[in-house]
């Protein structure tokens, strides 16, 4: 899968813009506040059905206008198709070949697979837990048709739960036998949820700690998936153990109105042997250990999508030796669709790909287009 064309109109500092992309590698270059970021935020979009960046997601439509048009074609194996995400003011509408989808899960299981990679993504190591979890969240949601309904439906039980919780705290008389099939409803959530994230995480595994090494030459990367109720045994029946957990602190969670175990509770650990990367790692080590972990789900978006997922990185040069920086070079210059932006051109090589696309951003334009074919003969 990759990505043909894009048009913009009014977003952010976007008029109009229509680009061809390259199925390869892309380069967008520019100095500082010129569209970059704002380019392949719109290419996640038209993925994602909002922007990557959750704070700015009310700032799309470009000043003073009052809508805005994200456009994409898609090129899946022999077919062609259209995506459009519009916003009009508050409203958002997502289309298909120019079909209107009214369900967001509709749209986003049939739509782009994008993976990003971003400086603000260090919070995935460095943040609070929701980080974490929103992580796995927004990769499971592109790779799972299913993982999106099972999370929100999860989310409305856990709020349900947590009310009845509340009440049964103020000593507010409630419905036991509701409460119970509540609590059932979300044990069997809870359960599918909990193995999709193990899987996901696994499949991780296998190939991050070799990423990691390829960039950094350092070895034993890898990340722990913790529930706190499962214990990761492998033997262990974690519907069982959930409603142990469950039926046990039925008093606490009355005293703390809250539901406390669950995978509303998960947690993903960072190690570089046993050392724990949120405690003792430098800067540089935690953005290479998301980027491991990004370029590691490429390989699970070919398995379980079937398709080559797109990979957007947004100034992924700046503050890495240049070692680490031709390291990643080699390890990009692969078969599916790449967009790159940076400040800096020099410090992307023309010879380090064989086909690529530069695009220079001035102010919210495209200024100049390069198409560059690496040819043996003659040196670029
Ligand atoms: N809704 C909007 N309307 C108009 N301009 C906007 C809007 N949202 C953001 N911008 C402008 O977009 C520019 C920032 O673009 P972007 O973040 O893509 O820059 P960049 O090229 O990635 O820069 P850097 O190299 O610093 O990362 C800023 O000038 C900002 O004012
Ligand atoms: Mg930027």
């Amino acid at each position: 899968m990759y990505l043909e064309e894009l048009k913009l109109k009014n977003f952010r500092n976007y008029d109009s813009l229509d680009i061809k992309l390259n199925p390869h590698i892309n380069i967008i270059y520019g100095n500082n506040a010129q569209g970059k970021t704002n380019l392949l935020e719109s290419i996640y979009i038209l993925g994602l059905t909002k922007s990557h960046l959750l704070s700015m997601d009310n700032n799309l439509i470009k000043v003073n206008k009052n809508f805005c048009e994200v456009k994409g074609v898609v090129k899946k194996r022999s077919f062609r198709i259209k995506y459009e995400v519009d916003y009009i003011n508050e409203n958002k509408i997502l289309k298909i070949d120019n079909k209107e989808i009214k369900k967001i899960t509709d749209y986003i299981n049939n739509s782009l697979n994008i993976i990003i990679f971003y400086p603000e993504n260090l919070e995935i190591i460095k943040g609070s837990p929701s980080n974490r979890r929103n992580y796995l969240n927004i990769e499971l949601s592109q790779l799972s048709d299913n993982y999106l309904k099972i999370i929100m439906e999860y989310n409305k039980l856990l709020k349900i739960r947590n009310d009845y919780l509340k009440k049964l705290n103020k000593k507010i008389e409630i419905d036991n036998t509701y409460f119970k099939i509540i609590t059932n409803y979300l044990i069997d959530k809870a359960v599918i949820l909990y193995k999709m994230r193990k899987k996901f995480i696994d499949k991780i595994n296998e190939n991050c700690g070799k990423i990691f090494y390829e960039i950094t030459k350092l070895q034993n990367f890898n990340i722990k998936y913790i529930s706190n109720f499962s214990e990761n045994d492998e033997n262990v029946d974690i519907k069982k153990k959930l409603s142990e957990k469950l039926e046990k602190n039925y008093f606490r969670e009355i005293k703390l109105g809250t539901t406390l175990y669950g995978p509303h509770r998960d947690e993903l650990e960072f190690y570089l042997d046993d050392k724990n990367l949120k405690n003792f790692g430098s800067q540089g080590q935690k953005r290479m250990a998301v980027l491991a972990m990004k370029l590691a789900e490429i390989d699970i978006f070919k398995q379980f999508k079937n398709e080559n997922p797109i990979l957007l990185l947004d100034d992924i040069f700046s503050e890495l030796d240049n070692i680490k920086k031709n390291n990643i070079i080699k390890y990009i210059s692969s078969d599916i669709q790449v967009v790159i932006t940076t400040t800096d051109l020099k410090k992307i090589s023309k010879n380090s790909f064989k086909s690529m696309t530069l695009f220079k951003i001035k102010n919210g334009e495209v200024i100049k287009t390069e198409e560059v074919e690496k040819d043996e003969r003659k040196s670029l």
